[in-house]
């Protein structure tokens, strides 16, 4: 998990390396033709433009974020996709979403619902109000989804290395010792069944990273391991950290993903709930 100016400048990069996850994930979801969609916390916009493009003919997607230079980025990306009358973004929060009640057939919410200190830009440590402002948008019989970064597999043949850097605080964060067990988010159905939503299902589904890899997809795997264990590494002793540094770096004759039998893997999980079929409300 990232603050939101990390987020913004590794995102485009983390999304090329986990389109084939996230694109399965997107499957997942009722796109009947026609269908209406929100992309809750849309950050860059990129989830929100493939949204769109699967809920095409005739669906159209929102997207929300309260992050206003993620937004800017969104919607150029929308006007050079040539995504017009299909997309559109606004700035808002997940605690109190700007449309009426019921009125999307799915919602889709990645990588926003972590729960974490406030006071470290999350939404604090019960995502449950946050939830039940998901499920009041949608309509009965609809689908709330939340997506999460769930694991990776990145350093192939140095499986200790990879557990150590993985076992260090900065690397589980924001998840902390001691934290209670519904605070790690695949325990999300249970946050989903006290939202009360129904037919509650996980699914997982990878991106595969195969080598030859381009330079492209290179530097973005060298984003990546900075971004995971950056200042992982700096919780290890020297040996691993400078065994860290050889195979991380782009610069390093040894880089890890230089080789072209490079085989690594990241995981998103999606976590579908429906919205009751009794659950409308009859204003008087
Ligand atoms: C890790 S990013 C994920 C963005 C995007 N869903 C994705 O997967 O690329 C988290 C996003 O949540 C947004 N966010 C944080 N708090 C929010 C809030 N209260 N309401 C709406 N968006 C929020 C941030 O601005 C950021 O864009």
């Amino acid at each position: 998990m990232m603050t939101d100016l990390d987020y913004l400048s590794l995102a485009s990069a983390m999304h090329r390396l986990t389109e084939p996850a996230v694109s399965s994930a997107i499957s997942l979801l009722p796109l009947v033709p026609g269908s209406r969609g929100l992309d809750v916390a849309c950050g860059n916009g990129d989830h929100s433009l493939w949204l769109a493009r699967a809920a095409k003919p005739d669906g159209c997607v929102f997207g929300i974020d309260i992050c206003k230079e993620g937004l800017v980025r969104a919607i150029e990306s929308a006007k050079s996709a040539g995504l017009k009358g299909e997309l559109a973004f606004l700035q808002g929060d997940v605690c109190s979403i700007p449309f009426p009640d019921h009125i999307f057939d799915w919602v889709w919410c990645a990588d926003c619902l972590w729960p974490g200190p406030r006071s470290q830009g999350f939404l604090g440590m019960n995502p449950l109000p946050a939830l039940e402002e998901l499920v009041r948008v949608t309509r009965p019989g609809g689908t709330v989804a939340l997506l999460f970064w769930s694991s990776q597999k990145l350093l192939p043949g140095h499986p200790l290395l990879e557990a150590r850097l993985n076992a260090t605080l900065v690397a589980c964060y924001p998840f902390q010792e001691g934290w209670d067990p519904r605070a790690h988010i695949l325990s999300a159905p249970l946050w989903m069944n006290e939202a009360g939503l129904m037919d509650i299902r996980g699914r997982t589904f990878v991106a595969d990273i195969q080598g030859p890899l381009s330079d492209q997809a290179q530097d973005d795997l060298q984003l990546c391991f900075q971004m995971l264990w950056g200042r992982a590494a700096e919780e290890l002793p020297e040996k691993e950290r400078e065994n860290f540094r050889v195979l991380c770096s782009n610069c390093s004759a040894d880089f890890i993903a230089a080789n072209q039998y490079y085989y690594g893997f990241i995981t998103y999980t999606i976590f579908t709930g429906r919205v009751a079929a009794g659950s409308l409300i009859i204003a008087n």
